[in-house]
């Protein structure tokens, strides 16, 4: 990777994320100090990608706290627990955002502390930890990733699963960065990904911006893409695994999923264990994030629809276990059957 992205910055106790929502025209960091600046920086999908949601979410309940000054302990205790449920109420579906805020809330439960300087340097730690655990589970991905992939391969993506998803590498792109920095060639094929065009606005600037050779596509162009230019797979991203391997990742994965299928084409899933749910059996239990109709009718501000039209807009699908060919984390790659592997190589995170 030439130019490595950092979308989370956490410099001299102040956070600073990438502002996603101004890509691909404009690269800057904006800084977050208050409760209401992390849900909207969440909700308006300026930090998104389920494991930067993590990272995000740790180093915003320690940034929020120090801005609010507590006078005690018992205010700093009540200042986190409330801003943890407000964070916990801005998006549903990646569980990547309650895993970080369990781990911080888990701090105070279980520390010795004597005063609020001494909490907030233990809540310090651990969202650090946080990021940094992130980072190398990425990194792994991407190693054992690599090994699926022969040279002058082509792969297909789709929404944004890397750099700016996570922390560094990404998940589902973390192979491709480490493939192409071993010397292999591996062009891209990148889903736009509506209705908010992560695909487009993030992944292929992403991989442009790191020199790696990228064709951007519509979301209903890949079955022919498929047909003709013999893709050697397809990798994605997650949001939530649940038990039996069943996956909810940006909507239309579960179409790709079939697409792939019927067409013989390897479909991986790359997420760290963070990623994993092994409190739900299945992926009918996976909350469904639904999302403004405003996002579908409208494009570039410009109406689209007749007014009053009636909308759906969910913003993530499940993809069946069955249409999944392995599952790369950290801490290997796990086949079928997945119920057995999953608990076996994730257990115990
Ligand atoms: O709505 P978004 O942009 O947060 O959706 C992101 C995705 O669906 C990603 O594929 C997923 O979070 C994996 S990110 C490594």
């Amino acid at each position: 990777m030439s130019q490595r992205l950092k979308p989370i910055i956490w410099e001299n106790r102040k956070l600073y994320i990438i502002d996603q929502t101004l890509l691909p025209k404009t690269l800057t960091h904006v800084s977050i100090e208050t409760l209401e600046e992390a849900e909207e920086a969440i909700k308006l999908l300026k930090i998104r990608g389920a494991p930067a949601l993590g990272i995000f979410a740790g180093f915003a309940l320690v940034c929020i706290l120090i801005n609010r000054k507590p006078k005690n302990i018992n205010d700093a205790i009540d200042i986190l627990k409330n801003s943890a449920i407000a964070i916990k109420k801005t998006r549903p579906t990646a569980v990547n955002l309650f895993w970080a805020i369990d781990r911080i809330l888990k701090v105070v439960h279980n520390s010795n502390f004597e005063s609020v300087s001494s909490l907030i340097n233990l809540l310090e730690q651990e969202a650090t930890n946080i990021y940094q655990e992130e980072i190398n589970a990425c990194k792994q991905i991407g190693i054992y990733g690599n090994s699926l992939i022969k040279n002058n391969s082509t792969v297909l993506t789709h929404c944004n699963a890397g750099a700016l998803a996570t922390g560094e590498y990404g998940t589902a792109l973390s192979p491709i960065y480490i493939a192409s920095e071993e010397g292999k060639k591996v062009h891209i094929y990148a889903d736009e990904t509506r209705p908010l065009l992560q695909g487009a606005r993030l992944t292929a600037w992403e991989l442009q911006y790191a020199g790696i050779p990228v064709t951007l596509i519509c979301d209903n162009m890949a079955g022919q893409v498929m047909k003709e230019k013999k893709l050697d797979m397809v990798i994605v991203g997650a949001d939530r695994i649940a038990k039996n391997g069943d996956t909810a990742n940006k909507i239309g994965t579960y179409s790709l999923s079939i697409l792939a299928r019927y067409h013989g084409i390897p479909f991986y899933v790359c997420a760290p264990s963070s990623t994993f749910d092994l409190n739900i059996s299945d992926g009918s239990q996976i909350p469904i994030e639904e999302r403004n109709p405003d996002e579908i009718c409208f494009f570039n501000n410009k109406r689209n629809a007749p007014e009053g039209i009636s909308i759906y807009n969910p913003a993530f699908d499940v993809t069946p276990a069955e249409n999944i060919t392995a599952f790369i984390t950290e801490k290997g790659i796990i086949y079928p059957p997945f119920e057995k592997n999953i608990s076996e190589m994730i257990g115990i995170i």
